[in-house]
């Protein structure tokens, strides 16, 4: 049985580790990315890449990013995901999970809710109200794009003025407003790397700004978690079923809180501060669950 790699990129370094490790445990496999699917109502295939046909053919899909693209695209995109899943295909990460994590308003609010500490932040469509926010969050604030990824877009604002311009332009171009308080952290923070619900390697990101990124540049370091950071670790990943998580944890003075949940990492800079072959883990575990 193949599994399938869904990824923009098969070169990319963590699709590359992927397909080096399924070679190395002799599992056929095929990478494509999204835009080769066809899908088919009310006759056969009913999801194919050129010739395969993916239910007969596929044991799994791991998904690598879902990719960018329009809400149309996107929406398409995760509806066959849905349509695979129901029929009968073991999909890493799930839908659900992939859903969740990919809106930073809906993992927060999920993690908060089931009382993960998460750092106070405001969500609107409006601007005054994204004013009053502000100002409610300490006037020191991180915007992100709802939907962001790798540090992209995300800008601390001090300055009201500059808080209402950004709020404006977002709101014209049809964005919502997501922000949230600054947390002092240092310039580092923890990135823990959960594969069904336990913590496989861990490093500290340094950075020489606020933002803690590896793609952003910053530096990873060897770091052990003691049990209270992986705890919050696997249980967020847990919380929303995600089985290959990256969960970002700043350490503010209050306390670590949980940033975000990442249902696609990468895990280069990881890989560079760990002994554990962490593409070898993830081959491991979807075999683990091919078994179940
Ligand atoms: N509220 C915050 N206060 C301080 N730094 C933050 C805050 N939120 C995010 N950061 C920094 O910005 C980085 C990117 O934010 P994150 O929420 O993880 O989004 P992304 O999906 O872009 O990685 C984090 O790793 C962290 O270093
Ligand atoms: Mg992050």
């Amino acid at each position: 049985m193949k599994i399938g790699v869904v990824t923009r990129n098969r070169n990319s370094w963590s699709s590359t580790q992927l397909r080096k490790a399924l070679a190395k445990h002799n599992i056929p496999h095929v990478c494509f990315s999204f835009p080769r699917l066809t899908a088919r109502i009310g006759y056969k295939p009913y999801l194919n890449i050129g010739n395969i046909n993916i239910l007969d053919e596929l044991g799994a899909l791991l998904i690598r990013p879902i990719g960018r693209g329009s809400l149309e695209e996107i929406v398409f995109r995760m509806d066959m995901l849905y349509r695979l899943q129901r029929l009968g295909l073991l999909i890493i990460n799930s839908p659900e999970a992939i859903e969740h994590c990919v809106d930073k308003y809906d993992i927060l609010a999920i993690l908060e809710d089931k009382g993960i500490p998460v750092p106070r932040t405001a969500v609107t469509e409006n601007v005054d109200e994204a004013l009053n926010a502000f100002h409610e969050l300490g006037g020191d604030v991180v915007v992100k794009p709802l939907f962001g990824s790798r540090g992209i877009g995300a800008t601390r604002v001090r300055d009201p003025e500059v808080a209402s311009t950004i709020f404006r332009s977002l709101t014209f171009y049809h964005n919502v407003i997501y922000i949230q308080e600054f947390v002092p952290h240092g310039f580092s923070d923890i990135r823990a790397f959960v594969i069904d619900n336990r913590v496989v390697a861990a490093m500290r990101r340094v950075a020489s700004s606020w933002k803690t990124n590896y793609s952003q540049g910053a530096r990873p370091e060897p770091t052990l978690l003691d049990n209270m950071l992986e705890e919050l670790a696997v249980k967020s990943a847990k919380l929303i079923e995600c089985k290959i998580a990256g969960v970002d944890i700043l350490e503010s003075p209050k306390g670590p809180v949980v940033v975000e949940v990442n249902s696609q990492p990468g895990w280069r800079g990881l890989q560079s501060v760990t002994r554990v072959n962490i593409a070898d883990e993830i081959v491991n575990f979807v075999i683990s669950e091919l078994k179940k």
